[in-house]
């Protein structure tokens, strides 16, 4: 489907795009719930993408880390609407599931492990209730958001892009 708003962020925007990870659990429960996560289940992921989906994600963990920064900002300002609108951005990861056709979402499904994918939709909805935070006005839920929003990023890294933050493992 063509969205023509397509690369713009609208920061009030309920949509009903997926993020990159969980369009891919969609499809995980789709194909096989059930099947054990076994064997490659920690490790780095970003060898076993394709180019394009490594690409992919790491045009979204660019975007989301400005974002982050950017709340950062936000948030010592008190700006509640601008917290709301960046932590919306990034629940929406637009790019990424913008530029996944279905051959893109297998390969992905085949080279990642279910609990990969389980860590990305539960750092979405951190973003989501840390946008809600911002919509509510509530600053002390937006620092505690924000924490845990970041510490998600940390757990990720740790345990699947220890390749590109060795100093993460020590
Ligand atoms: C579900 C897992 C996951 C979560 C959550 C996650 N990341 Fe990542 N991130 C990765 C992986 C995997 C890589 C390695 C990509 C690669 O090397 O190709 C990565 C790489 C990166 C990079 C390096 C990109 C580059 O160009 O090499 C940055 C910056 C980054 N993440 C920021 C963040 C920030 C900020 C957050 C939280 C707000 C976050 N990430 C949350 C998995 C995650």
């Amino acid at each position: 489907m063509q969205d023509q708003e397509g690369l713009k962020v609208s920061h009030y925007r309920k949509t009903n795009q997926f993020p990159f990870i969980a369009v891919a659990l969609a499809i995980a429960v789709g194909l096989g719930f059930g099947v054990p996560a076994t064997g490659q289940d920690a490790g780095p992921v970003s060898p076993n993408l394709t180019p394009k989906l490594r690409d992919l994600l790491r045009q979204e963990m660019l975007s989301i880390e400005q974002a982050s920064k950017d709340i950062l900002s936000a948030l010592i300002a008190g700006d509640d609407a601008r917290v709301a609108g960046l932590a919306q951005q990034i629940y929406d990861s637009f790019i990424l599931q913008q530029s996944m056709t279905p051959d893109d979402k297998q390969d992905l499904m085949a080279a990642v492990p279910k609990d990969f994918v389980t860590r990305d939709q539960a750092f979405h909805r951190l973003s989501a209730d840390l946008a809600q935070a911002g919509r509510d006005g509530d600053r002390e839920a937006q620092h505690a958001g924000f924490g845990r929003m970041i510490e998600a990023c940390t757990a990720c890294h740790v345990r699947y892009a220890a390749d590109r933050f060795p100093m993460l493992a020590e």
